[in-house]
């Protein structure tokens, strides 16, 4: 009887629980063994696994987070490693390779972002059979044309929205919204077209203050005294500055962005005269039920992963494709961050309908 793993690593997305429930019934209908690694590659260091049985998958389709747990620091080549009183930090990775074969597991399926995978890649030269599945809300993974998680968010951000909609009308008043995607503008540019934004500010366009508020100027002219701005967290200031909010220490990417919103609602204050207050989603994207959309990618992707994980066909992500599943090797996974192509047919669309992009 065969025996896979599966853990999920880094920063939660909805649809987590779908992909392990997608991957457990194949595993089931095949006759083999699904066990679950606690805390992403902590469990797996850490011998802290459960075998995923009928009762631990009921009612998760609709259920955010992780049932495993997750955590986005711990990786296994720069460990957290308890000495006397001290924590050091230790390369772990042969520890980890080395459990898989104690704990039998003929192939272990990784749901992560770029960081975990990249983690399973550098796990997967050292011998380790490996099947990935990118997630991330941000939809910044190269190798595939979405990831799960995406789409939540943008429901979440597009919800929140609406809402500041009618209070800045009430108020006549400029309202930002500062949403995630680290040093991708993709959360911001699909919710802020599906919301009705004003303004949207990318990191992949750089913008000036004057260009911002020509058009909140302009819109007052109309007789719109209010006007909307989505600004994503990794969007620069005028200067080419990134805003930071905090250094995480341990973790492969420490850098956590934040605060750009409330300094655009201060430059907009200052330059138009306009009364500006600025909002952070912050982790409610992360959060909640995931949409249709992310349920029935997640259950592609976990069936998919599960299908080559039983096939042998290891070292492997799934990935979609013009609207269908299909798998690269982890060599063939193209490096860095998937960014929005300037020449994006949704900023195109968006311009033609007067959504300002500051530049
Ligand atoms: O990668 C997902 C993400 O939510 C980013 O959009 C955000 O920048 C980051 O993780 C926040 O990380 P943390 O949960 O550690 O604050």
């Amino acid at each position: 009887m065969k025996r896979l793993g599966i853990l999920t690593g880094g920063g939660d997305a909805p649809g987590l629980n779908a992909v392990i429930r997608a991957v457990a019934k194949v595993a089931a209908a095949e006759d083999a063994e699904l066990y679950g690694f606690r805390n992403g590659y902590s469990g797996l260091i850490r011998g802290d696994y459960l075998r995923l049985e009928k009762q631990h998958i009921s009612g998760l389709l609709p259920r955010g987070g992780t049932i495993l747990g997750t955590n986005n620091r711990d990786n296994p080549f720069n460990f957290p490693v308890k000495e006397g009183n001290k924590t050091v930090y230790r390369d772990m990775s042969d520890k980890a390779v080395e459990n898989l074969e104690t704990f039998q597991i003929d192939c272990l399926i990784v749901i992560g972002g770029d960081g975990s995978l990249a983690i399973a890649r550098e796990l997967a030269e050292k011998g380790a059979r490996i099947i990935g599945v990118p997630k991330t809300i941000d939809n910044d993974m190269q190798g595939t044309d979405q990831t799960f998680g995406f789409d939540t968010a943008v429901t979440t951000a597009t919800d929140a929205l609406d809402k500041l909609h009618t209070t800045a009308e009430s108020h006549h008043r400029v309202m930002v919204l500062e949403l995630m995607g680290r040093y991708a503008g993709w959360i911001a540019l699909y919710s802020g077209v599906a919301g009705g934004a004003d303004v949207i500010l990318i990191p992949e366009i750089s913008w000036s203050i004057e260009n911002v508020a020509k058009k909140i100027i302009s819109r007052k002219a109309e007789g719109k005294p209010f006007s909307i701005i989505v600004v994503a967290e990794g969007a620069k200031t005028p200067k080419g500055e990134q805003v930071v909010r905090d250094t995480i220490k341990g973790s492969g990417d420490p850098i956590r962005l934040g605060g750009i919103g409330h300094l655009v609602a201060r430059m907009v204050e200052n330059t138009t005269g306009f009364e500006s207050r600025a909002t952070v989603l912050g982790h409610l994207q992360r959060g909640g039920s995931p949409s249709p959309f992310d349920r029935i990618l997640a259950t592609r992707y976990g069936e998919a992963a599960a299908r080559l994980a039983l096939a042998g066909e290891f070292g492997k992500m799934v990935s979609l494709k013009n609207g269908e599943i299909t798998s690269l090797t982890f060599e063939e996974i193209p490096s860095g961050c998937r960014v929005i192509p300037a020449e994006h047919s949704l900023i195109k669309a968006a311009k033609s309908l007067g959504i300002s992009f500051g530049d």
